[in-house]
């Protein structure tokens, strides 16, 4: 095989065959294939597409570059979430102690933030003690016993993915559909998962911007999905307003627990809810009572057992901010708009996301909203609070949340979070 014909042949909107797209794959991954001819072929891609089935193997190959994890022998169904990222989304803290409870596995390997997306490993070591690099072994004897895991996904999983979605990063390629499918499906299935629900965000705060778009990443991905063996289904969910009121990663924790204590903002627990059922629908356990859980404290033993069990203390005091800085109201009137990227952004300048892979995170720093869109508000009253450990940090948080919330005189339309079900 010659890259250069691979590479020609989808310039000229033609589909590659199986063979030659694999050795495309596992070529570059040994260094073969130089970075300029598969950025070449990932822009090739991002403008003419690629086939279901071109999907499939592309998926199939960057499976094959790595190792493949099983759950068989743990004697309980095991189910995964992904989530597309958004701003303010901590589901999965609340999400997985809570399916768990039912008595299902659920082995949640996440990742950490970059850009304006936070990362669930990142808000979780805002709790002391608590580490998230397992073992293979320790990560199912977890399972097998607490029944949730959220821990960092070895660098095993889908080698492949992880030098092509870097070489996408600083090409421009990351938009293409078959090549986000490709790139989140290779790890779910290289995961071992039975089943998986992906919660896929549209809107200002998400990846897809549009939700035709986001509608068409979900239906690649249940296919690729439901292709391996891997039951799969998806909500696609309104990512236009930051989730919940904390943006950041200890806020975030705090937030998550009020929701396992039976309380928490509505909309946080709405989508715990709606894919708590999701999952526990796959893995058999359609009538869960899954509110009830949250409400009688099931949900919330399973997360002291979790946090407990990666070393952390689910009763430690969570990094409180030194620094902070209120805006409020300049008129009375309804909020309608909050827009999730700006308060992602302006969270992320405020140390509580990363420039750099390497970079540190801020744990305490972030953005408490006081208010959501819909509420009444009058002149004065507190809107958000920013926080952190470096007042400096303000003006350019503050820049980036220039236009991003509006108050009017009427209340605003609501529109609904989970928007569809696509199985
Ligand atoms: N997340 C991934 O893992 N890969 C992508 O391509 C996009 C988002």
């Amino acid at each position: 095989h010659d890259a250069v014909d691979v590479i020609r042949t989808k310039r000229d909107g033609g589909a590659v065959d199986e063979d030659a797209l694999r050795w495309m794959v596992d070529a570059y991954t040994r260094g073969y294939v130089a970075d300029s001819q598969m950025a070449a072929f990932a822009m090739a891609v991002l403008l003419n597409g690629m086939e279901r089935d071109e999907i499939r193997v592309l998926t199939d190959a960057m499976i094959a570059s790595g190792e493949r994890m099983s759950f068989d022998g743990l004697g309980k169904p095991t189910v995964d979430k992904h989530s597309t990222g958004g701003v303010g989304d901590k589901i999965t803290l609340p999400l997985a102690p809570l399916v768990a409870s039912f008595g299902v596995a659920v082995p949640q390997l996440s990742g950490r933030g970059l850009g304006h997306t936070g990362g669930t490993l990142d808000k979780l070591e805002s709790i002391p003690g608590w580490r998230a690099a397992l073992t293979n072994e320790e990560l199912f004897a977890q399972l097998q016993g607490v029944g949730a895991v959220v821990c960092a996904a070895g660098s095993g999983l889908a080698p492949a993915d992880k030098k092509l979605y870097a070489l996408r990063d600083v090409t421009g390629t990351v938009e293409a559909i078959p090549l986000i499918a490709s790139s989140i499906m290779s790890k779910k299935i290289a995961e071992g998962t039975d089943s998986l629900v992906l919660d896929v965000k549209f809107g200002s705060g998400a990846f897809m911007k549009d939700v035709d778009r986001a509608r068409e990443l979900a239906r690649t991905m249940v296919a690729l999905g439901t292709d391996s063996g891997v039951s799969t289904t998806a909500l696609l969910t309104d990512m236009n307003t930051p989730l919940g009121l904390a943006i950041g990663n200890a806020n975030e924790v705090r937030e998550s627990v009020e929701v396992l204590a039976g309380g928490g903002p509505a909309d946080v627990v709405e989508l715990t809810v709606a894919l708590a059922r999701e999952m526990l629908t796959l893995a058999g356990h359609p009538d869960a009572d899954v509110e009830d859980a949250l409400a009688d404290g099931r949900a919330m033993d399973s997360w002291r057992a979790m946090i407990r069990a990666q070393g952390g203390d689910p009763d430690a005091a969570l990094p409180e901010p030194c620094e902070s800085h209120t805006v409020t109201a300049p008129a009375s009137g309804f909020v309608t708009r909050l827009e999730a990227l700006p308060f992602g952004v302006a969270a992320w300048r405020l140390g509580a996301g990363r420039a750099r892979a390497e970079d540190p995170v801020v744990h305490s720093a972030g953005i408490d909203l006081h208010v959501k869109p819909g509420d009444e508000v009058t002149a004065g009253q507190p809107l958000f609070t920013l926080v952190g450990e470096d007042a400096a940090r303000f003006d350019r948080a503050l820049d980036a949340l220039e236009g991003a919330w509006e108050l009017g005189a009427d209340a605003p339309e609501t529109a609904p979070l989970v928007l569809e079900r696509i199985t």
